[in-house]
């Protein structure tokens, strides 16, 4: 089975420094794959690695059984991987409709519908449609993050710590639709609540010192507590 997306052995160094030394992990279509890891294990390096926002000096990164590192990140972007970066990434100064319509990189009906739909899931951005991204609560400016990640063609999402910074209650919405999500799109997650992680996904992958050190479905890492101490300084 040709996986959706796999990363072999995959080093990057930021600078003269070595960030990743050997991540490698495997994301089956239509599951919900979640990179786990302390802070400055290397998971937002392992997404940015992954668009080409940083550069792999070694390894292989395969989507869809084509290689594609060392590709400049629109294409990447355009053979339909969305990514939800973890400062947002949305544009303060224009509308939340702004924001929206400079993420379209194709309007058609397909786009139409999906914009339909991820203004069903949060009902908040249409309300807000025309007050600026800047002015949006925490939990608001997440869902037009995600949303601009998701309304083109893309079949691979990768999202990084939606949850941080958010109040309880707005994780568990945010958690709500990325799980309703799921069932249209495959999705790479980096979380740290554990609730979130534990709920959406499917297997999981903990990166330590820019290394995947172990990996297993889901149910197994909400049995072994030792497993959760050891790398992830929760019980
Ligand atoms: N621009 C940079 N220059 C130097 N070092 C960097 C840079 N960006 C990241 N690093 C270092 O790389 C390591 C991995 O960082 P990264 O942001 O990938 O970790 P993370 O797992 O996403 O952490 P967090 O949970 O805090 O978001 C850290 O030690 C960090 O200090
Ligand atoms: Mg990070």
């Amino acid at each position: 089975m040709t996986m959706h997306l796999k990363l072999e052995h995959v080093e990057t160094y930021i600078d003269q420094y070595h960030i990743l030394q050997g991540v490698s992990f495997e994301v089956p279509k239509g599951e919900v794959t979640v990179l786990l890891g302390r802070n400055g294990a290397g998971k937002t390096t392992t997404l940015r690695t992954i668009m080409g926002l940083n550069q792999a000096s070694k390894g292989r990164i395969e989507y869809n059984g084509e290689e594609i590192q060392g590709l400049p990140t629109y294409k990447i972007a355009s053979k339909g991987i969305g990514y939800v970066p973890e400062d947002q990434g949305i544009f303060g100064e224009l509308t939340v409709e702004e924001n929206m319509k400079v993420a379209i990189k194709k309007e058609n009906d397909e786009t139409n519908e999906r914009l339909e739909y991820i203004l069903k899931l949060f009902p908040d951005l249409k309300t807000f449609w025309k007050k600026r991204g800047g002015n949006l609560s925490g939990g608001q400016k997440q869902m037009l993050s995600i949303a601009r990640a998701y309304v083109n063609d893309n079949d691979l999402l990768l999202i990084d710590e939606p949850s941080k910074g958010l109040a309880p209650i707005v994780v568990e919405k945010v958690m709500e639709s990325i799980q309703e999500m799921k069932e249209k799109t495959t999705i790479v997650l980096v979380e740290q609540n554990f609730i979130m992680a534990s709920t959406i996904g499917d297997r999981f992958y903990i990166l330590d010192d820019g290394k995947t050190v172990h990996k297993g479905n889901m149910e197994e890492l909400k049995e072994n507590e030792q497993l959760r101490k050891q790398y992830l300084g929760i019980a």
